[in-house]
């Protein structure tokens, strides 16, 4: 089977956008793939962090993730400092990356403004540390976002000037770029990405909001001028709804213009609020079970790290062995 791996930072709550991007292709991957997924915490920390909250969102990360559906049975669901391969093998990979390419990545450029008090030596080396997560377990595929596939360059560029420099030892990544999925926009602003950190409190829907708050923000969603319910350019706002509608409904875009034809805005934002709280709602009875259930839930991400604790030392020995280290 070939291998797959993907992480997760524990910061911020998920969104929809983030639940039909991200979360659900995990679930869906984990049949076809041998799947690592981690939880990302060290990199959570090259941004302030409250140690509390950390280790809460961590946990109810992992709750969450398995709510959803994935089977910690099926693939290796971590945390990342759990497994010390991942920082062992970031300082050997520090070795082999240049300050000025490391400098250069969009991320970090963009991280330094945001958090401009803040420019630690983490932030430029996250794309390092998140290299290392990949090339540990030999990923064929590591699904993310489109802006994350700079960091997954990087990890291909490490991959190949190691094996290079010592001989063939890492398996080179490829980015899988989940695509056919719609773009979940913000309820305010359909212009732009429904993101986990808007300020707007309307603008998003989490996966944590209770029914009632998830069928408040729908009906606050903005539409636009006509009556009309079809999916069109110049219709950002009614697009996007019958976007997520089509997402969690599972249906096309044709069956929902023909569901919803002749309806009323009111009437239409309802029903797709209703549609989302019908998925969300057992999701977060599960996740709430299982956050009553710690030592279960401890289990399973015991049960993640050994496996990923095996997988990942047999690539660091080896890489350990072609730098040079005595090993007794
Ligand atoms: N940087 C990723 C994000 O914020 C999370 C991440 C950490 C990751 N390590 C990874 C993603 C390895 C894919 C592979 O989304």
């Amino acid at each position: 089977m070939k291998i797959m791996y993907s992480a997760v930072q524990p910061s911020g709550e998920l969104t929809i956008g983030n639940y039909i991007g991200a979360v659900r292709n995990w679930v869906r991957l984990q049949n076809e793939y041998d799947c690592y997924y981690a939880i990302a915490d060290m990199h959570a920390i090259t941004v302030r962090q409250d140690p509390a909250e950390l280790r809460r969102r961590t946990l109810e990360l992992a709750a969450l993730y398995i709510a959803c559906g994935l089977d910690p049975a099926k693939c290796a669901l971590y945390v990342q400092s759990n497994v010390s391969a991942h920082a062992e093998l970031c300082w050997v990979l520090n070795t082999l990356t240049y300050v000025g390419e490391a400098s250069r990545m969009t991320q970090f450029k963009d991280k330094s403004q945001k958090h401009a008090d803040n420019i630690n030596m983490g932030l430029m080396d996250y794309p390092v540390l998140m290299a290392a997560d990949i090339l540990l377990y030999q990923a064929d595929f590591v699904p993310v976002g489109a802006d994350q596939k700079q960091h997954v360059e990087l990890a291909r560029d490490l991959a190949e000037r190691f094996n290079g420099r010592y001989g063939e030892t890492f398996r080179v990544p490829e980015p899988l770029i989940v695509k056919g999925e719609a773009r979940i926009c913000s309820l305010q602003d359909p212009s732009k990405k429904m993101s986990k950190s808007d300020e707007n409190p309307n603008a998003s829907v989490y996966l944590s909001d209770d029914r009632d708050t998830i069928l408040r923000k729908f009906k606050r969603a903005v539409t636009d001028s006509d009556d009309r319910i079809v999916a069109a350019e110049d219709k950002p706002g009614i697009t996007n709804l019958l976007n997520i509608y089509c997402a969690f409904k599972g249906c096309t875009m044709s069956e929902a213009e023909a569901y919803f034809a002749g309806m009323g805005y009111g009437e239409f934002k309802l029903a797709v609020g209703e549609t989302v709280a019908d998925v969300l709602a057992p999701i977060q009875a599960e996740k709430q079970r299982l956050l009553s259930e710690k030592d279960v839930l401890a289990g399973y991400l015991l049960a993640g790290a050994e496996r990923a604790f095996k997988a990942s030392r047999k690539t660091l020995s080896k890489v350990y062995r072609k730098v040079g280290f005595y090993r007794g």
